[in-house]
C-alpha cells in the first residue's frame, strides 16, 4: 500500500528504510523523498515509523586478548646490595 502517492512510496518500502536506519521522518525522506512534497503522508509515515520495532543493536564483539609477557622477576629481599 501506497504511504506517499507523490513519490511512490510504499509501506514496505518505509520499511526497509527504516531497518536500514531511517528512523525518522526528515531521514526517511532523505532516501526516498516520501514526504517532501506536498506533506499529506508525514503524520502517516510517522505513524508507521512509530510502530516500526527498533532493530537490536549489533552485539560488540569482546576485543581479542591482549598478551601480557611474563613480568621480570622480583629482585630478592635477600640479595647483597654489593656486587659479586
Ligand atoms: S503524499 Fe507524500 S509528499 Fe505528497
Amino acid at each position: 500500500m501506497y504511504v506517499c502517492s507523490c513519490f511512490g512510496v510504499t509501506e514496505e518500502q518505509v520499511r526497509g528504510h527504516a531497518a536500514a536506519g531511517a528512523r525518522t521522518p526528515r531521514r526517511l525522506a532523505a532516501e526516498c523523498r516520501a514526504g517532501t512534497d506536498c506533506g499529506s503522508c508525514v503524520r502517516r509515515i510517522q505513524g508507521l515509523l512509530s510502530r516500526i520495532e527498533p532493530t537490536p543493536a549489533p552485539a560488540v564483539p569482546a576485543p581479542p586478548p591482549v598478551a601480557v609477557e611474563p613480568a621480570a622477576p622480583a629482585p630478592s629481599r635477600h640479595a647483597s646490595p654489593l656486587p659479586v
